[in-house]
């Protein structure tokens, strides 16, 4: 059947990848909107204003001028695909309600552009973003319906599971997303660490497991960007990413919604797992927008040492 007008070559490629799967036209737009969005702050990336915005975020972080930049591309085509209840943003203090509650809708919590201070190093940076049915954003990340990134690297890639495989869309010369790769999986054990935080303020633990990592061979790969650092341990299949509590900040720096949940789901999707040292991530019940948690994330095997190591060390 011909597509309808103004489909774009993802919109098909995307309906020909889901078939014969149970995912109703509301979500497919609302990925193809996300998709869309993408572009803009592409754009953003690359031209736009590297200042702070002279504003700060639910954590006391200082805004870029593309954090707010972003944070409006995204929320106004999440607002304007219809689809949408409520959204949450790392870059918003509090929910937005697009819509009133109504069958066939989903919530979003996106962090719009995660690792925005790399852009003036000129590093990779992403979009992150997780997708529920209806208007709860505070469920576990087990309740999760659809995540994604987008990967603003030397290529720029869309990273996705619906909970059926992870699959990669890359942006052609047309920035069009093309289908790239299909069920991405993990391996048992890995030889790649993405340590983050201050090592001086690592616990016991920790310490120890950097050692075990070290002793068996493993290569420290950390760039400081959440997105590029997890693309690289799902696309070599290998290895672990962390940032563990620190001595000071117990529940580590990363942000449960925006960020953890949305890629322990990938991970998880792809063969992997993902630990807050003691439960899943998705399975923390978040009480809060701004819930932070430890993350280990990466090949079962290195997630389960880590676990083992915090447990011998307490
Ligand atoms: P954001 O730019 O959205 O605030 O996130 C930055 C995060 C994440 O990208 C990365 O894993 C972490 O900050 C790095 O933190 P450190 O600089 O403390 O290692
Ligand atoms: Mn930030
Ligand atoms: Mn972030
Ligand atoms: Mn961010």
């Amino acid at each position: 059947m011909p597509a309808a007008p103004g489909t774009s070559k993802f919109q098909i490629e995307l309906r020909r990848h889901l078939r014969g799967q149970n995912i109703s036209d509301n979500l497919v737009h609302l990925i193809c909107e996300i998709a869309e969005a993408s572009k803009y702050v592409i754009n953003a990336v690359r031209t736009g204003d590297l200042g702070v915005a002279g504003t700060s975020n639910l954590y006391g972080e200082e805004q870029l001028a593309l954090d707010v930049l972003s944070d409006r591309i995204m929320r106004k085509r999440l607002i304007h695909s219809g689809v949408v209840c409520n959204i949450a943003s790392e870059e918003m203090d509090e929910i937005y309600q697009a819509q009133a509650s109504a069958d066939g809708l989903y919530s979003v919590a996106y962090d719009p552009l995660d690792g925005s201070s790399l852009v003036d190093v000129n590093l990779a940076v992403g979009t992150i973003v997780s997708i529920y049915e209806g208007c709860d954003l505070l469920q576990p990340g087990r309740n999760q319906v659809a995540a994604m990134y987008i990967l603003y690297g030397p290529r720029v890639s869309l990273v996705y599971t619906v909970g059926d495989g992870v699959h990669e869309f890359t942006m052609n010369n047309l920035m069009e997303f093309t289908l790239t790769r299909e069920n991405i999986r993990m391996q048992e054990e890995g030889n790649i660490y993405a340590p983050g935080g201050l090592r001086n303020k690592y616990n016991d633990g920790d310490e120890q497991f950097i050692r075990h990592l070290e002793a068996k061979g493993c290569k420290l790969r950390y760039s400081g960007g959440f997105v590029p650092d997890i693309n690289q341990v799902l696309m070599k299949g290998k290895g672990i990413f962390m940032y563990p509590a620190l001595k000071g900040s117990p529940n580590g720096k990363l942000r449960v919604l925006f960020e953890l949940n949305p890629m322990a789901f990938i991970i998880e999707h792809a063969g992997g797992s993902a630990s807050n040292g003691n439960i899943p991530i998705l399975d923390i019940v978040p009480e809060s927008l701004d819930q932070r948690a430890p993350i280990y994330i990466g090949c079962k095997a290195d997630v389960k040492a880590a676990t083992d190591f915090l447990a011998e060390h307490k």
